[in-house]
């Protein structure tokens, strides 16, 4: 089975970008680490990283026709923002689940709220990297 796991904006700076936050691993060293595991897994895996809501978009389209069971997501601001990735998810079959590298919870008041959580089956904050981890894991455990 397919898993597609999407990044939003800005996390193409992880590992530079407020690290104290969000931590010293690239995303590259996290995009590698779930290849490797769900390799192990028996699935197929994409991982991609777009700045553009369009983009992010465009790929759960994309998902939806290729037979992808599970999309993982970490929609970084666009969760407290968009609309229109919550409706793309909205028309996507399989398992979503939300993941943030760091507890909004904890954080300022506009990251409290996620369009995204209106859709996504399980959301996982505040784990770090570990929590694309703990979603795969739970997508392959079916
Ligand atoms: C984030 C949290 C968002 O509020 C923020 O805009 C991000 C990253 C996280 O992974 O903790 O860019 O999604």
């Amino acid at each position: 089975a397919k898993v597609l796991v999407l990044h939003g904006p800005n996390l193409n700076l992880l590992g530079t970008r407020q690290p104290a936050v969000y931590g010293h691993e690239t995303l590259e060293d996290i995009d590698d680490a779930l290849r490797e595991r769900a390799a192990r897994g028996g699935w197929e895996i994409l991982c991609r990283q777009s700045n553009h809501e369009g983009e992010l978009i465009d790929a759960i389209h994309a998902a939806r026709l290729d037979g992808t069971a599970a999309i993982i997501i970490n929609p970084a601001a666009y969760t407290h923002t968009s609309v229109a990735i919550l409706d793309a998810l909205n028309a996507f079959d399989g398992r979503v689940i939300e993941v943030h590298l760091s507890n909004v919870h904890k954080r300022e008041a506009f990251r409290h709220h996620s369009y995204v959580s209106l859709r996504a089956d399980g959301v996982i904050a505040g784990l770090g990297s570990q929590g694309y981890l703990a979603a795969l894991d739970a997508v392959m455990a079916g």
